[in-house]
This record gives C-alpha cells, structure tokens and sequence, in this order.
C-alpha cells in the first residue's frame, strides 16, 4: 500500500449515509449533519469539482453597516472564531477529505476573505494541492465602512486549486469558453459582480448567499457537462442551482435543514 493509499484508508470513515439525506432529485442529493465526518463517508476520486465557502470565523462581536445602520456581525454560532489553532484543525480537516474524494482531474474551489483565506491556503499546500490562481471578486456595490479606520472592505478571495497526481496537473479549465464569455479577451483574475439580486433571494434569504453568476462562471469554466458537483457547505445552495441551470450533478451537505430546504426549493425551482 503506498503512502498515500494508506492515509485515504485511515481517513475514510464507515458513515451511513442514508440516514442524513435531507432531499435527493433527478440529479442532486442534500445531506444534513457535519460535512466533515460526512465526507469521510463518500468514495476516494469521487467528484469532478468541489466549491466550499466555509464559515469565515466573522461573527466575533463586530459591526458591519447594513442598509445605512450599524448592526452586528452575526451569520449565526458556526461563523464565530474559535481561536485561530482550532480554527485552523477544522480547516484542514475538512479540506483533508475533500482532497481524498476529488478526483485526480478534479479541481477544487475555496472562497475567503481575509479572516479565513491564508489559514485555508496553508492548509491546501500542506496538502499537496497547487494552486492554480487566486480570483478576487470586486464587490462594486460593497456596503460603506462606517468606523472610517481602513480602506473599505469590497473584495472576496477565491483559491482556485488542482491536486498534483504522479507530478502532473490533469485538471480542466475550459479557457475558450472562458475567452469568449469576456468578449473574446483572456479573462483576468478579477472578477466584478455584485452581490446576489433580490430576485435570487425570493425562495428564502441566508446570511452569506454567494450571487448565482459567480457560481455559474465557475461551473463553467472547470467542469464538464454531467460533473458531479460538491458544496460541503451548501448553505442556500447556490452551488446546485448553478449545477442545476449547467446540466451538472450536485451534492450539497449543510448542517442547517433549513437552509438545505432552501436549496431544495432553489433548485426545483429551475
Ligand atoms: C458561508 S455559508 C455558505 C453559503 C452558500 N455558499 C450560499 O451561496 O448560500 C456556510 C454554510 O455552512 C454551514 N456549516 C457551517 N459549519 C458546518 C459544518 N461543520 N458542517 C456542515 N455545514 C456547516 C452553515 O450552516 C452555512 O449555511
């Protein structure tokens, strides 16, 4: 048994995961419970892509501006920091088994700011991922900065990463399609888009919903069509409506089923 063989064995775990379905379609399945411990469940090289916007260790007591008032930071209990080594172990845990069940051509995609994004990097190269850019998303409609002590925050981060098989990079990137979307120009690293429309919040509203065309964009630019799709923190499921709408499979895990019904109804709603 080889090295790395013998470390997807001891990560792969006996989880019945029938019992945590939530809902399953045509072409997608929700799992609710830890996605973690979950994915310990999944085959090794089972996905063509994953998408991950994991919680970003915010919600600590700040303020942010809403609507033109100051409120609160507060995306719910599974944004908050649990100091930054613990913060760090669930990282590369759950990035641990992401790469075990991403197949060798598969791609992986982690968004971030500040807060989580160098933890989720450092974890990613200790795991032999390469990675393949770092897309900022320019929020031009971004809220203002009400303390006035720093530049004001209108950008995400995006790992965009392959893992390494044999010394080789056997990933997809569908560049022309890419090309052609950004008017015949090689498209950029950053990418503007504002935050998600009223029209896609009309199923149901969640705290940090990612808007649908920067989803769309990645789909398109690193899969296939009928790829199977996973979002480990699938939230209101922006990820499967972007499978969805692009004639890909997804799985969602999220522990909320709240927002897994949510999902639910986005995607049957396409
Ligand atoms: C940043 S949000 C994802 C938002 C999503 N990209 C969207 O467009 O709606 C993170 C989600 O992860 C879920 N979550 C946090 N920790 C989790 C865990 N350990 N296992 C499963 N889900 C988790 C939360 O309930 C939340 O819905």
């Amino acid at each position: 048994m080889s090295v790395a063989s013998m470390s997807n064995a001891l990560l792969r775990e006996e989880v019945d995961l029938s019992s945590h379905v939530h809902a399953r379609g045509r072409d997608y399945v929700l799992y609710q419970g830890d996605s973690t411990a979950l994915m310990g469940g999944f085959e090794d090289a089972t996905f063509d892509m994953v998408f991950a916007d994991p919680p970003y260790f915010l919600s600590n007591g700040g303020t942010t501006c809403q609507s033109g008032k100051r409120v609160k930071v507060d995306k719910g209990g599974w944004d908050a920091s649990k100091g930054v080594e613990n913060d760090h172990e669930f990282t590369a845990k759950w990035l641990e088994q992401c790469r075990r069940v991403l197949k060798p051509s598969g791609t992986i995609w982690v968004s971030g700011t500040q807060h989580v994004i160098f933890n989720v990097g450092f974890a990613m190269q200790k795991l032999g991922f390469k990675i393949l850019n770092m897309v900022t998303w320019f929020k031009p409609n971004a809220s203002p900065n009400l303390a006035c002590r720093t530049f004001t925050h209108s950008t995400e981060l995006l790992i965009w990463a392959a893992p390494v098989s044999k010394g080789k990079l056997l990933h997809t990137f569908n560049y022309k399609q890419m090309k052609a979307d950004n008017g015949g120009k090689q498209m950029r690293d950053v990418w503007t888009m504002t935050t998600p429309k009223p029209s896609e919040k009309v199923h149901g509203r969640h705290p940090t919903q990612k808007p649908r065309a920067l989803l769309e964009r990645i789909v398109d630019a690193c899969t296939e069509d009928d790829a199977l799709v996973l979002d480990p923190f699938c939230g209101s499921g922006t990820t499967g409506v972007a499978a969805k709408v692009k004639g890909r499979r997804f799985v969602g895990i999220d522990m909320d089923p709240q927002y897994l019904e949510l999902t639910k109804r986005r995607i049957e709603a396409e």
